[in-house]
């Protein structure tokens, strides 16, 4: 496996910000893999927050393994045949830590796809301090079906109610031509959990600051036919 992120489009300023917020350790739950996490969260979260509008900065989700992302990672570290050998796509992949599990995993090929610019530089960070390569892409794909992907992963990305009603369709479009699908969600209000099947459910440490538990139940569910 390759070192380093194969894109090398963010800049170098927005990279010495994902730096500078964040600290690379182990996520709790999946602790063979080492993000750039944030240092501060609630720190960062206000100073985006205050920037928005200025600098057109997006909340830092890229600085933290949500539990949804967690439970996924954990899963395809553990099931490394749901990837191996197949294309494999993150969607809103965030900091990247399901997009490094999967090409940890032996995934011919990974995209971590994005609408953010600071994740996609957490993106690359992170892919080379794992020593994996990830095609980290800028860009809304909702539109579509995730063609050429084989394997569509998702890690908490029913959080809000705008962003559920295009993502159900779309992964339903890749299902529809025959890509497997697997969501980790710890019980976001916007899961339409009657279009899952179960696979996992994880205990999962969370950033206390920004969930109501310290620790949730998060489940990896497959979209069914
Ligand atoms: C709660 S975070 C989850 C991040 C990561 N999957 C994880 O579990 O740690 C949701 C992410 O969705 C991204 N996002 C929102 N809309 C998107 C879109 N249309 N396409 C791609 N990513 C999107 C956000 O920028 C954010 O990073």
């Amino acid at each position: 496996m390759s070192a380093t992120a194969a894109s090398p489009a963010t800049s170098a300023t927005v990279q010495e910000f994902v730096r500078a917020k964040t600290r690379l350790a182990p996520v709790p739950f999946v602790d063979e893999i080492r993000l750039h996490q944030a240092a501060e969260a609630i720190a960062l979260w206000e100073e985006t927050e205050t920037a928005q509008g200025k600098a057109g900065l997006a909340p830092p989700f890229w600085g933290f393994a949500w539990p949804g992302g967690q439970a996924v990672a954990r899963y395809v570290l553990d099931h490394p045949g749901t990837v191996a050998g197949r294309a494999v796509l993150d969607l809103a992949a965030g900091s990247g830590l399901v997009a490094v599990a999967a090409a940890l995993r032996g995934a011919t090929t990974v995209t971590a796809v994005e609408i953010d610019p600071y994740a996609i530089a957490a993106i690359e960070l992170n892919s080379t301090a794992n020593g994996v390569t990830v095609d980290a892409h800028c860009a809304d794909l909702l539109d579509g079906d995730a063609a050429p992907a084989e394997v569509v992963l998702a890690g908490d990305v029913f959080y809000e109610r705008a962003m559920a009603q295009r993502v159900l369709p779309f992964l339903e479009r890749a299902h529809a031509r025959g890509a497997l699908v697997l969501v980790g969600d710890p019980g976001r209000a916007y899961l339409p959990r009657e279009r899952f099947t179960e696979v996992a459910s994880y205990q999962v440490t969370v950033a206390a600051d920004l969930e109501d538990r310290p620790v949730k139940t998060s489940v990896v569910w497959r979209l069914s036919s």
